[in-house]
């Protein structure tokens, strides 16, 4: 049974039975359930909308600015993945979400944001700071304790408590990104959330790594998720995408707003690929999670690799950490070759299978050297290899991956 609202059909139950996420990635997000009404949410091409008279800003659509039946599906899907009761908002890219998000915070505030975090993210936190509306405080996930009395500082100095929390406009937002890219450090996001809703805090998560299948973060307390659609939710390596969702109507509103107003909203044929993707996403993360540990368990035992960092690994220093938090450990791994950087970039000339590409999240396998982006601290390794597993066959995968790193041992 499905009902209609504003914004969203989004699947109401008889029963009390809580859905799996399997069963959500498809179900979700379909149309209404009625007789010829179609099975897939149809691409709608249009600029605008029939209308006349005063506009009623919550029922009418009014422009496809401000919304696009098109877009609804993946909004509902994500919701109902996230554990969220408001309909996510589709973006026309992650980091459209993402300067959604940041762009809460009002003049004089703090963002909190991890030193390895997506560097973009953190570029548009340094480009509100050098306009003088907040001040960008970098957080070490690795060193919890520590990340702690940085939120304590940032919201003592502001004054803000959880009684005089403003969502719509925080004075201090801790972003989180879990497992961080390029690293994979594992944040301990029930620690760190507990203590931003203790002080005040708004929390965001970046949880474009792990998928609402591995982890919830509204459900350990966050107050907005936001994801790099572009990655596992479309899943194909064929859309540029970016999806928010809260369980917190006045910070949607704010973030509503500014995707109408910039105008950072996706066509029509994006949000098809990208809610024709989550179907998939299921069966596409267990295979590339399977992959991905017996990838990383591989070339631990390999003689030209120096480390693996990969949380599934019993070895890897996040390892508990993620088991305690996550569902699965992810399909991304990092490799540090015994290798230098003209080494690295012929050990991935070499490769048939893996594709050199950034980006990650899709069924193909890719692989990066993270480096080769100027704006990447130089705390990465030269020779980091950053490995998005896909859904190939894992023999394959790593047998072409051998082949190329006998250059390093022969
Ligand atoms: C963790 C993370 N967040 C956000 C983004 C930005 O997403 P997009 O490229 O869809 O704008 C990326 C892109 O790589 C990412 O890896």
């Amino acid at each position: 049974m499905t009902t209609d609202e504003p914004g969203g059909r989004r699947l109401v139950f008889m029963t009390e039975q809580k859905l799996s996420p399997e069963t959500l990635a498809v179900s979700a997000g379909r149309p209404a359930h009625e007789h010829d009404a179609p099975v897939n949410t149809p691409i709608m091409m249009t600029s605008t909308f029939r209308g006349a008279g005063t506009v009623d800003t919550i029922n009418d659509k009014v422009y496809a600015r401000f919304d696009n039946p098109s877009w609804n599906g993946l909004e509902e899907v994500i919701a109902d993945l996230e554990g969220a009761s408001l309909p996510g908002l589709l973006f026309a890219s992650g980091m459209a979400a993402v300067a959604a998000v940041e762009d809460l915070v009002p003049v004089g505030s703090a963002i909190l944001i991890p030193k390895h975090a997506y560097m973009a993210s953190i570029s548009i936190a340094k480009k509100l700071e050098r306009r003088g509306i907040t001040e960008v405080i970098r957080i070490d996930v690795d060193d919890t304790q520590g990340a702690i009395e940085a939120i304590e500082a940032a919201a003592a100095a502001r004054g803000v408590t959880a009684q005089n929390i403003d969502y719509a406009a925080p004075q201090v937002l801790l972003w989180l990104e879990s497992p961080t890219n390029p690293m994979l450090e594992v944040a301990d996001l029930p620690a760190l959330i507990e203590a931003a809703q203790r002080l005040g805090v708004v929390t965001a998560v970046d949880n474009t790594f792990a998928t609402p299948l591995l982890q919830r973060p509204l459900q350990l307390g966050a107050d907005i998720v936001v994801h790099s659609a572009t990655k596992f939710i479309a899943g194909h390596s064929d859309v540029v995408l970016g999806l928010a969702v809260t369980n917190r109507p006045e910070i949607r509103a704010v973030m509503l707003e500014h995707r109408s107003l910039n105008g950072a909203i996706p066509g029509p044929f994006e949000a098809f690929l990208g809610l024709r993707g989550v179907r998939t996403l299921a069966l596409r993360m267990k295979k590339s999670v399977q992959n991905a540990q017996v990838l990383a368990e591989r070339l631990s035992q390999h003689p030209a690799v120096e480390e693996v960092r990969y949380p599934g690994l019993p070895t890897d220093r996040y390892h508990e950490r993620a088991k305690a938090q996550m569902d699965g450990f992810g399909a991304i791994l990092c490799v540090v070759l015994k290798a230098d950087v003209a080494q690295t970039e012929e050990v991935m000339n070499r490769l048939h299978l893996w594709t050199p590409a950034t980006s990650l999240g899709g069924v193909e396998s890719l692989i990066e050297r993270r480096r080769r982006h100027g704006s990447e601290p130089v705390s990465i390794p030269e020779s980091l290899l950053r490995l998005s597993v896909g859904i190939e066959n894992a023999d394959d995968l790593y047998a072409d991956l051998d082949q190329a790193l006998t250059l390093l041992t022969d």
